[in-house]
């Protein structure tokens, strides 16, 4: 089976159920999404849902005031997060007719949406074919190939994210992003992982080499 098909019958049998995967809003993805940059899952899941109850749209995302918004956003930190949000909700009201954008090309140019950010709202909302690069893709791929260019430098980020892009199976591309990620966080992990119930372990060019544990690399700024 090919990496991105076992990746992906992994997902199926281990995936978490979480609320911000049983949805194609744009609006709804972009707020899990920002809520869970440098937030681990079980930190930012409440506040998601405290978001959301408060502003079911984007509308009233843009008409709330921003001391409410940092307010709902106390205790994640990165303040700046909630203020490009603002910004960003507001912007959606006034060029784009209050339909939150779907597109890559849009959400890139929104203030808070980088590559990740742009890659994964695209793909979970309209399964636009643009792969994912986070911590976690980042690990499996550097283990799974050995690749040891370092994942902050501007080569190795180029490496990764030409080769994460070869692996997107097109037509599966919100699946297979979601799949690679959750794949990241609980099977491929950075400290530990259990290599012995991986289902890439036969193929796994890090593993063969017992070079696991020294993969991925980052360089220190
Ligand atoms: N972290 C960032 N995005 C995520 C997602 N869609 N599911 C789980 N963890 C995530």
């Amino acid at each position: 089976m090919s990496f991105s098909n076992t990746v992906i019958a992994w997902y199926e049998q281990h995936h978490r159920d979480l609320p911000w995967r049983h949805t194609t809003d744009p609006y709804i993805i972009w707020l899990s999404e920002i809520i869970l940059q440098q937030t681990r899952v079980e930190q930012g899941r409440p506040y998601f849902e405290r978001f959301l109850a408060r502003f079911p749209a984007v509308q009233d995302f843009a008409e709330a005031s921003e001391d409410d918004i940092l307010h709902l956003w106390q205790g994640l930190g990165y303040y700046s997060r909630g203020r490009n949000m603002h910004k960003a909700a507001k912007l959606v009201m006034t060029d784009f007719e209050g339909l939150f954008p779907t597109a890559y090309k849009d959400l890139i140019k929104l203030p808070g949406i980088g590559e990740y950010t742009a890659a994964a709202i695209s793909s979970f909302s309209s399964n636009e074919a643009q792969a994912v690069l986070d911590g976690n893709v980042f690990r499996v791929l550097a283990r799974y190939f050995n690749i040891d260019s370092a994942i902050n430098s501007s080569a190795g980020k180029k490496i990764f994210s030409e080769l994460a892009q070869e692996l997107l199976p097109a037509p599966q591309a919100a699946l297979y992003n979601q799949a690679i990620m959750e794949f990241g966080a609980l099977q491929c992990k950075p400290q530990r992982p259990d290599c012995a119930v991986c289902p890439l372990l036969v193929s796994c060019e890090a593993r063969r080499l017992q070079l696991v544990g020294e993969l991925p690399v980052k360089i220190k700024a």
